[in-house]
């Protein structure tokens, strides 16, 4: 929306209060036609403000957009790493290669890229990620655990811990299917992408993506994700904090990391377990190469998904797609 004209939206918005604006109102301020207004109004949702709509009364802004700015998410931060050095951008690609950059930049670990919005936001298996603006968390962040290249699967498997951690403080009952989606109610809430830069021996940094749908409205997703995506806050019932959410994420992230290196896989095996969907159930696998049907029987100390299929033949599996 042209500057100008959206200045005189949200005057008008700010002079009624809590009151409802008119349609025919905003036309003429505008001075534009009602069909048009209902285009501005568009925007402004795009743009992250919650707008009601009450036929013959008009519109009313409940909330705006909520910005998550480094002040935002420095402000009640309650960690001594992750999260200290905070890149943030409005609108980027996708914060996993900014992430890979500033990795060769020397980043130190903790680094964190945020942005309102991906433009070409990526998903495990070269898929792309729906990042709209003002309404997730888009965030990459950067460790440099020494590990070996294989362990780095655990990783994932922390991050998915924490992000659950963080959901249930936010009163939601989040489950885990293997490897990275956390589901509310069955349905993809949560993606983790976890890439790294190694030598044969030794991991130079690991970026972790995040992507938390929390304020999307139902109908903000396309049609083929509305039936498997969902929101924190189309779970909660009402719109979240996100610069809280995060906060809260990077704090678990931060606490499960340090056991990690201090205790080893173990005790986060035992957390992901509890709340992990696939276990004990009859699930299929589906990678490029093959397709197994059998039990989920647990992960292995590497993170990897154990299957049993009927005739009792034990599969470790790397990276596919879980049906339940
Ligand atoms: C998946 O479930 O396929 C993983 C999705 C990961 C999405 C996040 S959003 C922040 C980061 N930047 C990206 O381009 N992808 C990850």
């Amino acid at each position: 929306m042209q500057s100008e004209l959206r200045m005189k939206m949200l005057d008008a918005f700010t002079k009624s209060g809590d009151e409802f604006v008119s349609g025919q109102h905003l036309a003429d301020v505008l001075n534009c036609s009602r069909t048009a207004v209902w285009k501005h109004i568009e925007e402004l949702r795009k743009e992250g403000f919650i707008l009601e709509a009450v036929k013959r009364k008009g519109y009313r802004i409940i909330k705006a957009p909520e910005h998550i700015g480094v002040d935002e998410i420095r402000f009640g931060l309650q960690t001594d790493k992750l999260g200290k050095n905070i890149h943030y951008e409005e609108s980027v690609g996708s914060t996993q290669k900014i992430a890979s950059r500033l990795v060769l930049e020397g980043a130190p670990e903790g680094t964190i890229v945020i942005a309102e919005e991906q433009v070409a936001g990526r998903g495990r298996m070269d898929r792309s990620w729906h990042s709209p603006k003002y309404t997730g968390i888009w965030m990459s962040v950067i460790l440099r655990p020494n590990i070996p290249p294989q362990k780095a699967p655990q990783l994932t498997l922390i991050t998915a811990v924490a992000v659950v951690q963080a959901m249930e403080e936010a009163g939601l009952h989040p489950a885990i299917k293997w490897p990275n989606d956390i589901l509310l109610n069955g349905k993809k809430a949560t993606g983790i992408l976890t890439e790294l830069q190694a030598d044969a021996d030794r991991i130079q940094a690991v970026i972790i993506g995040i992507g938390i749908n929390v304020n999307q409205k139902h109908e903000d997703y396309p049609e083929e994700l509305q039936s498997i995506a969902t929101s924190m806050s189309i779970e909660a019932g009402k719109p979240l904090d996100r610069a809280q959410i995060l906060q809260h994420v990077l704090y678990h992230l931060e606490k499960l990391y340090l056991l990690y290196l201090d205790k080893g896989f173990q005790p986060i095996k035992l957390l992901w377990e509890s709340y992990a969907i696939t276990i004990g159930k009859k699930i299929t696998a589906r990678s490029i190469s093959e397709t197994i049907h059998g039990k989920a029987l647990g992960i292995t100390e590497d993170g990897v998904l154990l299957i049993e299929d009927e005739s009792g033949k034990q599969h470790h599996i790397y990276s596919a797609d879980i049906e339940l």
